[in-house]
């Protein structure tokens, strides 16, 4: 892990689970980032009771309103990051806000259900990627005796093993979770597509079944151990990555 050396990052939806996480992961690093932009819907809120803390003993983080479905958000977030980097440029974005409504069943689905996990899960890490890729082009260039990768520019979209049927429970139902994270995973590749010439990685990564509101009590890992090994992946990510969705164990090529 000791390779991983991003000088900054911004990561979406770090008011609690793998965000939150990460943010605590990222402190921890041998040789942590010089600018962590810890985004959330509401700085000032209960739910972010434990960012604030954790920002409070860290001069590195700046926390950042980021509800990913405003435009208005998005556009403050980045003249945020702008003002702090200055000419620097941004390293490495998480997209990892997300919601999963846990409706089961076709015949419980509803249009509000449907076009809300649009808005979140994939509206959200394109608009964002969008609105900050200036500041990664910025930083791919000033990087350009690096390797493709997050030490030079990356953007990691996080991704569910769900997105590839054979790792469904025979019951799986929840359909506006399953099939927008599915749309993501589609625009993952396009954007590593694109994004390729540019110098900027673009990777999926499924941080595991965790132990978060989302992931409920049964998950398999703590928040912690999958924040761990979401950053040892992250450090060997590499130019033959671009577009690949980790999932556990396996690099899935869509
Ligand atoms: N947990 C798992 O087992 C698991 C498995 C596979 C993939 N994932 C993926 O991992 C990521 C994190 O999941 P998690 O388990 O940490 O979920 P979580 O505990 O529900 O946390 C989700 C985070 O996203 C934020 N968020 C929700 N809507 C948002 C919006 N419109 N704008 C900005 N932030 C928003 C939440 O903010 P508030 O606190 O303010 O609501 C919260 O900080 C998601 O992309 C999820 O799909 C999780």
């Amino acid at each position: 892990m000791s390779t991983l050396s991003v000088e900054s990052v911004f990561i979406t939806g770090s008011s609690k689970g793998v965000g939150l996480g990460l943010v605590k992961a990222f402190l921890e690093l041998p040789n942590p980032p010089k600018h962590v932009f810890a985004s959330c819907i509401d700085p000032d809120n209960d739910e972010s009771t434990e960012l604030r803390e954790v920002a409070s003993q860290a001069p590195c983080i700046t926390v950042v309103k980021l509800d990913v479905r405003s435009d208005a958000d998005i556009a403050n977030a980045v003249t945020t990051v702008r003002h702090v980097l200055g000419e620097r440029g941004l390293n490495l974005l998480i997209n990892n806000a997300a919601v999963n409504s846990q409706l089961y069943g076709l015949e419980s689905l509803t249009r509000d259900d449907i076009t809300s996990h649009c808005d979140c899960n994939v509206a959200g890490p394109l608009m964002v990627s969008q609105a900050l890729l200036p500041l990664l082009k910025k930083a791919s260039k000033q990087n350009e005796c690096k390797p493709l990768g997050c030490n030079r520019a990356a953007i990691v979209n996080l991704s569910t093993g769900l997105i590839k049927s054979s790792y469904w429970l025979p019951d799986e139902r929840r359909y506006s979770y399953v099939v927008t994270k599915s749309a993501t995973a589609i625009g993952t590749v396009m954007m590593s597509r694109e994004l390729f010439p540019d110098g900027i990685l673009v990777v999926g990564m499924s941080p595991g079944w965790v132990k978060t509101e989302m992931g409920g009590s049964s998950a398999h890992i703590t928040v912690e151990e999958s924040a761990k090994s979401f950053l040892e992946r992250l450090s060997i990510l590499e130019a033959e990555h671009r577009g690949v969705i980790f999932i556990l164990s396996s690099a899935l090529k869509i």
